[in-house]
């Protein structure tokens, strides 16, 4: 059974562990070890100081078991990740744990963090994604649509309508 439930400081070593699986989500590509990853500038800066102002994570347990994660950060024109598009529009990450894919966690996960985001606020949500990676198509199935790109990626977004406030 899965669940998804907000994330927080505590769970950082399983973000790290997810992040580590979006960097080298292509299995044709070698892989650093993940102690030696984990301390390069581009790896650290993603997850440094969690929990300023516009960060979200959540997080997908399976049999009582961390499944998968995904999370968002807003970054400035001076400080940013790959798929940045302006100071108002949070950017997203998700990895599902190896064994746990193809079972409808990572839909999950990318639905509950847009109403997570919708519900905030935000204008829209953004993401940086390899155009080779199957990835791709969850995100364009959710209505991610290309905007940019960066390197050999493509930074996706999605504009959010705020919530519906109910009459009555
Ligand atoms: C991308 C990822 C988070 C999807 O999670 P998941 O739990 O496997 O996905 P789901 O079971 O919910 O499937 C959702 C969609 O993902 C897409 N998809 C993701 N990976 C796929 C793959 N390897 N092959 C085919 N489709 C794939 C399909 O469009 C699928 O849609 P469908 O259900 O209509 O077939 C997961 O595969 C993963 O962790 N990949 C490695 C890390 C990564 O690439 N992160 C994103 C970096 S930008």
């Amino acid at each position: 059974m899965t669940a998804i439930r907000p994330g927080d400081a505590r769970d950082l070593p399983f973000l790290e562990a997810m992040l580590y699986e979006a960097f080298f989500w292509d299995p044709a590509s070698p892989r650093p070890a993940f102690a030696e990853f984990r301390e390069s500038v581009e790896f650290r800066k993603l997850l440094a100081g969690w929990g300023r102002p516009g960060d979200r994570a959540l997080v997908a347990e399976a049999d009582g078991a961390p499944a998968g994660a995904a999370w968002f950060r807003l970054w400035t024109p001076e400080l940013h990740s790959y798929g940045f598009v302006d100071a108002r529009t949070p950017e997203l990450a998700i990895a599902v744990a190896a064994g746990r894919r193809g079972q409808g966690i990572g839909r999950a996960l990318l639905d509950a963090l847009v109403e997570t985001a919708r519900a905030g606020g935000f204008p829209a949500l953004s993401l940086s994604v390899s155009p080779e990676n199957p990835a791709r198509g969850l995100y364009e199935s959710a209505g991610f649509r290309r905007v940019g790109e960066s390197g050999t990626s493509w930074t996706l977004a999605l504009a959010l309508e705020p919530a519906a406030v109910p009459r009555g």
